[in-house]
């Protein structure tokens, strides 16, 4: 394996909370039923894509023009938030991780559905440390389909078959499998087998990746300090 691509949110750190209360704005004050369990299905998936599950509860039809500002003060809201994002917002161990990667020589990028992952991973402090970020600016397709992690991998000048994805959706992890990548799963309660490999957290994924490298002989035991 030569590259490791890492989902943003719920991966690195997790932004669900902003995204929540940004939403829940917007939904309470057109009067639309929205709760954290409807939440959990915005995992991933596009801004006017999110706001399509929302309106799903909506007593009426929306036109496209009132959408699209529903999904621009969303936004302006959820930005405003994301000034709280500092290096204490990833999760333990992220950024050694991130750099004990990079010491063995593994190029690593984003791919993120997010239009404002560079803000988040500039604030919090790991912008820098990145070979290559692929976001959600110009993708055509949400995840499931593998168009962010297909330019994650040519941004790194990888083959997809070197490459293995870090995901906490299922629509990523099905994702990562049609690129053709590896595809590790990230803190599911109850697995659904899509992944290769699923593991509690991101940090987990280390010694599993520096395992591989040894048993490759891409590295060798002299390397194994990196776990
Ligand atoms: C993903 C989040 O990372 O980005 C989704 O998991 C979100 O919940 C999507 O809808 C798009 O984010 P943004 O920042 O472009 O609105
Ligand atoms: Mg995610």
């Amino acid at each position: 394996m030569k590259a490791v691509i890492f989902d943003l949110d719920g991966v690195l750190l997790s932004t669900d909370m902003l995204h929540y209360a940004a939403w829940k704005q917007i939904a309470d004050e057109e009067g639309i039923y929205f709760d954290q369990k409807i939440n959990d299905r915005l995992r991933g998936v596009s801004r006017m894509d999110s706001l399509d599950i929302i309106l799903e509860n909506a007593d009426r039809k929306y036109s496209d023009e009132e959408k699209i500002d529903l999904a621009e003060k969303k936004n302006r809201l959820y930005v405003d938030s994301l000034t709280a994002i500092n290096p204490e917002s990833l999760y333990p161990g992220t950024k050694d991780m991130l750099c004990k990667l990079k010491k063995a020589c593994i190029r690593i990028a984003v791919g993120s559905s997010s239009k404002n992952a560079r803000m988040i991973l500039k604030n919090a402090g790991i912008l820098g440390l990145f070979d290559f970020v692929s976001d959600g600016n110009g993708l055509c397709r949400s995840k499931p389909d593998p168009e962010v992690f297909l330019k994650a991998a040519a941004g790194l000048n990888a083959d997809n078959a070197e490459c293995i994805v870090v995901e906490d959706a299922e629509a990523g992890l099905i994702a990562a499998k049609r690129a053709g990548m590896t595809a590790y799963g990230i803190g599911f309660e109850n697995p659904s087998g899509v992944a290769d490999k699923y593991f509690g957290k991101t940090t987990d994924i280390l010694s599993a990746i520096i395992e591989d490298m040894i048993l490759g002989g891409v590295i060798n035991e002299q390397k194994s300090d990196l776990h």
